[in-house]
């Protein structure tokens, strides 16, 4: 279809919107196979589209924005939840409902209103990946997605999995790491979670938006099989354990073309290599096209409002009409939605608003979580625990008198409570900053009734110091404050922090440093502080977790799913890409690193971290012993036992890495596994971790398969990626080559 055909059919579509066009819909079918709830989900989506006449179909495939977009909108289109995501209207004639769509990852979402939603928030993804435990992140899906289903809506925006290749990203709070088989199982664990509550859940974002700035417009380049083994293995791994319903395209261009009309990621890798059978839902703003879009894998335009055209609107249709969009192609776009709302329960469960939240005991989940995701940095001379006699202690800055930081974007969840520290800057998006009312200062008061604390908000660097030296004990809550669309500028914590922490670890030699950050920062003062906690962004309970890890109640055990860089320079990109004053900007991001991504990179490069990945304290200390390894039913396993050699209880987290002894690889070491194990003073426990098999392989993009290469390999049981406590055995293997999938190859 020539341009000025298709710009005459896109004037149309504007002019005429999908629904004026329709024929009349016919009357209510006598039968509805399709709601026999003994078929296949496959089966009674093929009936149900079968019964849909074209209008029906191309009603599922073309998404509204659930609250106002001005000036193209001045009210919601009807149905929608205020101040919501998303909207699709559903299919009465034939009982199929509406989509009510929610962000995000750690909970209900509100965009941007005086009057929120108020729902409890997890810690931020960041903090789930630092638990290392799938079942917790498991068990927070569970709980957000029963709150969504209870605010009445039946798809959640999660399962963000975009691998930390910059940590600097403004989205890093919400994702999980750098590691692909970490993040992958992780966020993967979290969106089956979610969809345990008759929840369409997503995947995203589809693929490689792995910095914000200029995320509309960059075009990211990168080695395909490098992708393979890096972004798309993370994606790759979370749809496999989570069997997610949809995947979320993103708005950046790959190779060219834009990801959300890219016929090589949708059609090729997603939808034949991985076999995705749900459907692929564009971000909102991603949708470039009509026919492109919808012949090179897209079949659901979002958040129509935020783009250029009603591309998937009456544009389609014409398409439709015109042979440039078949019929087939237009039923494939349906089918697969609808076979999402039978496969995740969305039509045989059918939601409501104004369901009963039980927040204290969601509240204790998301506790449960951050108490698990906090990480213990640093702790020379046992400064901590904190014993419950101390006798004063002083609270410094990140408003700890009155709550914990949130991340801000649409992944934004307005606490039970309201915003602790309302007006802060920015007040727009990605803003507002929201603090959850979970105050570190009265939760640690709570747990040292007897101590004398002093509170000093930390603006006046001496003056906190003069509170400092008064004390027993100094606790320093530094805040870094990071939104979706804006890449921190730096790893260095903003207001002048450095210098409040500097000054009062001068004046205090027991000085706690408690960073509330989105992802790694800078840390100039860290030879000065005895001890450093990273608490992400902790949630609702934020302050209770924080203040019960400081006085031991629970023992810490997150481990860094990220390194944090000892400086910029040590970076792949020492400075970012793009100009965030020129978001329209298309400029080209070129991942030369391929998959050495995080602790890959540094190994490669023989550079030393400030922290590095999978690293985390406890109050005890472990052993390992009996480190084998043997490959049984086609799989490598390792086992091995850890002891908990200390005088408190504690959890582990033992990290299998693998490196070739022979084959050439991206790095020297890759994440082969781990568990998380939890232990009473003296106890054992025998752990077997199982090997996913592609991590032994390098992929080959033109015969689409994992070779695992005949030879040695080293395998090494350690508590950090940098070899704490290592012991390590070599094992030697076969040649062997995995299918696409990672299954062997007869
Ligand atoms: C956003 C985000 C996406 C979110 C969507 C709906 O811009 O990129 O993660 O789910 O729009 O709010």
């Amino acid at each position: 279809m020539r341009l000025n055909q298709l710009t005459l059919v896109a004037a149309l579509a504007a002019a005429f919107p999908l629904s004026t066009i329709a024929a009349d819909a016919p009357a209510a079918p006598a039968q509805k196979p399709w709601l026999d709830r003994s078929l296949s989900a496959d089966k009674r989506a093929e009936l149900a589209v079968k019964a849909m006449t074209r209008e029906e179909k191309l009603r599922w495939v073309f998404g509204y924005f659930g609250t106002a977009f001005p000036p193209k909108t001045t009210k919601p289109i009807d149905g929608a939840i205020p101040f919501s995501a998303g909207f699709v209207p559903g299919n009465p004639r034939l009982g199929l409902p509406d989509l009510l769509e929610t962000d995000a990852g750690i909970g209900v979402a509100t965009q941007n209103t005086p009057k929120p939603r108020e729902r409890t928030a997890l810690p931020s993804g960041i903090a789930t990946a630092s638990t290392w435990d799938p079942q917790i992140a498991y068990a927070g899906g569970a709980m957000i997605g029963s709150e969504a289903r209870l605010s009445g809506f039946n798809v959640m925006l999660a399962g963000g999995v975009n691998l930390m290749r910059d940590p600097r990203n403004g989205r890093n709070f919400e994702y999980a790491g750098e590691d692909p088989l970490l993040a992958g199982t992780m966020v993967g664990h979290a969106v089956k979670g979610i969809e345990s509550n008759h929840v369409i859940s997503t995947v995203k974002h589809f693929a490689l938006n792995d910095q914000e700035t200029g995320r509309n417009e960059h075009d990211v380049r990168i080695d395909k099989a490098a992708s393979r083994m890096s972004d798309l293995l993370a994606m790759q791994l979370a749809l496999e354990q989570s069997d997610a319903g949809s995947v979320m395209c993103s708005y950046n261009r790959v190779y060219g073309t834009y990801a959300c009309e890219n016929d090589y990621l949708l059609n090729e890798v997603l939808k034949k290599d991985w076999g995705f059978k749900g459907y692929v839902m564009s971000d909102w703003g991603a949708t470039h096209s009509t026919v492109q879009a919808a012949n090179n894998g897209l079949d659901r335009q979002s958040g129509q409002e935020f783009d250029k055209s009603p591309y998937f609107g009456g544009a389609l249709e014409e398409a439709v009409k015109n042979g440039y969009v078949s019929e087939a192609r237009l039923d494939d776009m349906a089918t697969r939605i609808v076979r999402a709302m039978f496969a995740k329960g969305v039509v045989d469960n059918p939601v409501q608003q104004g369901g009963n939240i039980d927040f204290a005991k969601n509240g204790a989940v998301s506790r449960a979580t951050a108490e698990e995701g906090i990480v213990l940095l640093k702790n020379d001379n046992k400064v901590l625990p904190l014993s419950k006699d101390v006798k004063t202690i002083a609270v410094i800055g990140g408003h700890a008198d009155v709550g914990v930081l949130s991340g801000g974007g649409s992944s934004q969840v307005y606490p039970v409570g309201g915003n602790a520290v309302p007006g802060l800057e920015p007040k727009v998006w990605p803003g507002p900053v929201v603090y959850y009312p979970s105050s570190p200062l009265r939760n640690i008061q709570a747990l040292a009734p007897n101590a004398k604390v002093v509170y000093d908000d930390g603006t006046d660097p001496a003056r906190a110091a003069r509170v400092a030296a008064q004390a027993d004990v100094a606790l320093v809550f530094a805040t870094q404050w990071i939104g979706e669309a804006n890449d921190a500028t730096s790893l260095a914590l903003p207001d002048n922090q450095d210098t409040l922490i500097d000054n009062v670890a001068g004046a205090n030699p027991r000085t706690v440093v408690v960073l509330e950050t989105g992802g790694p920062v800078a840390m100039p003062w860290v030879a000065k502080t005895p001890a450093v906690l990273e608490a992400w962004y902790p949630g609702t309970s934020g302050g209770e977790a924080i203040a019960r890890v400081l006085f031991g109640a629970v023992n810490p055990s997150g481990h860094l799913p990220a390194t944090f860089p000892a400086s910029e320079q040590q970076l792949p990109r020492p400075k970012l890409d793009g100009d965030p004053k020129q978001p329209e900007q298309r400029f080209t991001v070129d991942y030369k690193e391929g998959a050495a991504v995080g602790y890959k990179w540094f190994d490669q490069k023989g550079l030393t971290p400030l922290f590095p990945f999978g690293h985390g304290l406890s109050y005890t200390t472990f052993s390992y012993s009996g480190l084998a390894s043997q490959v049984k039913d086609g799989r490598l396993h390792v086992r091995f036992k850890v002891t908990n050699t200390g005088n408190v209880a504690g959890k582990d987290v033992p990290q299998v890495y693998v490196s070739p002894l022979a084959a050439k690889w991206e790095a020297p070491k890759r994440l082969a596994g781990w568990d998380k194990v939890a232990l009473q003073p003296g106890e054992s426990k025998e752990v077997d971790v199982v090997v996913e098999p592609r991590i032994l392989g390098m992929f080959d993009e033109k015969s689409k398969t994992w070779r695992i290469a005949k030879g040695k390999y080293k395998l090494v049981l350690a508590e950090d990626g940098a070899g704490k406590n290592a012991t390590s055995v070599t094992v030697d293997l076969p040649a062997s080559t995995l299918d696409v999938r990672g299954r062997l190859r007869k």
